[in-house]
């Protein structure tokens, strides 16, 4: 499954976006989406709209919008409560040794990292911030897979002629499903597809 985590601006400012993510992987998370943001005050309150009305509202959307960000989708079994036990309580001073918050957050509100608390809100915060074409995970075969049948239809043609590059790759499967067949009288060269995505996971 799922989830979604931030790190956060106390984080990147101490440039621990690699140690965090090292203790997110080691705990059995893959990094499938990873982008690094300047949260607007628009976002940062639409996507903390649920504490609203807690008294520590006002000073959170400060805080996360105080420097950038890192988003990122994290795959893995039972992927939320995984991330939460990594995580950590939410202060800092309850929080477990090992965990992230334990060993590096500042204080109960600069407290290093998010992460989604059910399969639900998972979903919404992860559409809240990533394309699906944006997420590759362990099921990049099947897309791969995919787009070779889709090339074999001559579909995918007349978008690798229009993007300049001689060999397609994942990054253009999600798209095939919309590119118009064009150029049946040109086929792809077989030999010009690579394949990244035959990399095993696990
Ligand atoms: P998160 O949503 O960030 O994963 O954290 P959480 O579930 O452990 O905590 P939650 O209750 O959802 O609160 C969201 C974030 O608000 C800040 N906070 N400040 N000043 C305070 O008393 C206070 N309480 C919470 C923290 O940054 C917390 O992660
Ligand atoms: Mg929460």
């Amino acid at each position: 499954t799922r989830t979604f985590s931030i790190i956060k601006p106390d984080a990147t400012r101490r440039n621990l976006t690699g140690a965090v993510t090292k203790m997110l992987e080691e705990a059995g998370l893959r990094v499938v989406a990873s982008k690094r943001i300047q949260m607007t005050r628009e976002q940062a309150e639409g996507f903390y709209a649920v504490h609203k009305e807690r008294p520590f509202f006002g000073e959170l959307v400060d805080f996360m919008i105080s420097g950038p960000v890192v988003v990122q989708v994290l795959e893995g079994e039972d992927a939320v409560k995984r991330n939460r036990d990594v995580m950590g309580a939410t202060n800092p001073a309850d929080a477990d040794e090992g965990t992230i918050r334990k060993t590096y957050a500042e204080s109960i509100e600069a407290n290093s990292v998010h992460g989604s608390d059910s399969d639900e809100n998972a979903k919404i915060e992860i559409e809240f911030f990533f394309n699906e074409d944006e997420i590759v995970g362990c099921s990049s075969r099947r897309t791969m897979t995919g787009l070779v049948a889709a090339m074999r239809r001559g579909l995918v043609v007349s978008r690798l002629r229009r993007s300049g590059r001689s060999a397609i790759d994942a990054r253009d499967a999600p798209r095939c499903s919309i590119v118009r067949i064009r150029a049946r009288s040109r086929p792809v060269r077989r030999g010009a597809v690579r394949s990244p995505a035959r990399h095993r996971c696990g």
